[in-house]
This record gives structure tokens, sequence and C-alpha cells, in this order.
């Protein structure tokens, strides 16, 4: 099992667009997001389009590929992003039949490394719905530091939800 993580091109980022207008409501719900706040896929790809753009010091997200013997399996991106300080981190295995094997905790301890890297980061936070567990276990796994739980609406695409917030600082 040979797993990679590296910036995602703009080629790749219909992964992220397609993984969202696919998803059950209930997976919707799972991660906190408000299916009525997705952008539709044409005004996503011209945000992809404006984002890719930037330099990344400029942008207001940034992506990361997941690959499992060179296959797409997810991603990961940061927003929030304060370069040079701080970004708020999302994870996401697209395959669910690709979860719980170990794959998302091997990517997020990559993606890491790859976020502090090119934002010149001092500290990544995570905030997942708190009842969603397999982000909570893993964030944990991934050496994530706990530190609350409270309500917020953590995004553009989430409802006002309880959601815990990890951080791991350099
Ligand atoms: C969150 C996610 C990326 C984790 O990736 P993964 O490959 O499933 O996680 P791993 O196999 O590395 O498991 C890491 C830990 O979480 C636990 N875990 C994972 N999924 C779980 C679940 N559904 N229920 C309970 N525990 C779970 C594992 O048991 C493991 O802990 P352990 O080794 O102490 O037992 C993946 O499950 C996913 O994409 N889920 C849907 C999207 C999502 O919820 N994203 C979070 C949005 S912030």
């Amino acid at each position: 099992m040979d797993i990679a993580v590296r910036p995602m091109a703009l080629s790749e980022t219909g992964l992220v667009i397609e993984y969202f207008h696919c998803a059950a409501p209930e997976h919707l719900e799972m991660l906190g997001v408000d299916p009525t706040r997705l952008p539709t896929r044409d005004a996503w790809r011209e945000r992809f389009e404006q984002d890719f753009s930037l330099p990344v010091e400029q942008r207001p997200q940034f992506f990361v590929i997941w690959l499992l013997d060179d296959h797409a399996v997810g991603f990961s991106s940061c927003d929030k992003i304060v370069f040079g300080e701080c970004a708020n981190m999302h994870l996401h295995v697209a395959d669910s039949e690709r979860r719980t094997k170990g794959i998302g905790t091997a990517c997020v301890l990559k993606s890491v490394e790859i976020y502090f890297r090119e934002l010149r980061l001092k500290r990544l936070f995570c905030e997942p719905n708190a009842f969603n567990v397999a982000p909570n276990r893993t964030l944990q796994k991934a050496r994530f530091k706990y530190l609350k739980t409270h309500m917020t609406v953590p995004g553009p695409l989430n409802f006002h939800q309880a959601v815990t917030r990890w951080v791991i600082e350099r």
C-alpha cells in the first residue's frame, strides 16, 4: 500500500466538487454541511480557477490530494489561512470503502507536513463536528491536541453546530 500526499493540481479539483455534490444527505449532515450552501459546480470551478491563479501565500484555501497506489482516494484542505501563522484543516477519504483502514491517519500526518512547510504555519487547527467520531479519533491519532468543544458555524458551507477544536503546533 503506497500512500502519497501532494498539493492538488487545478485539474484535480473536480474530486472535491463531485465529493460534495454526490454526497448523500446523511453524509453531509455528519460533516455539518448544509447542502443548500454548496456552490453550483460551475461557480465552484470558477472559484478554484481564481484561487489557483494566485500565489500560494495569497490563496484563501490550499488543497492537497491523497493518493493510494497512485489513485486519488481523498483530499484535505486548509482555509482561514493566515500565512506564516495559522490555518484550519479539513480531511476526507472520498472513497467510502477505503475508510477505517489507516489511510486517513497516514494522509493527515503527511498533509500536516505540507501545510506547515507551504503555508509557513506555527499552528494548524481542525474543527470537526463533535458527533463525527472518525475525524475526532483520527486527529487524536495524528497527534493533534484537543482544545475544547463549542458551538459555531465553522465555515461558509456549514450550519450552526457543536465542533471539537484540535490543534497541532510547531
Ligand atoms: C475522517 C477520515 C478522513 C478518517 O480516515 P480513515 O482512513 O477512516 O481513518 P483511520 O482508518 O486512519 O482511523 C483513525 C482512527 O479513527 C477511528 N475511526 C475511523 N473511522 C471511525 C468510525 N466511523 N467510527 C469510530 N472510529 C473510527 C479508527 O478506529 C482509528 O482509531 P484507532 O486506531 O484508535 O482505532 C475518514 O473516515 C473520512 O473521510 N470520513 C468522512 C469524512 C469526514 O467525516 N471528514 C471530517 C470532516 S472535518
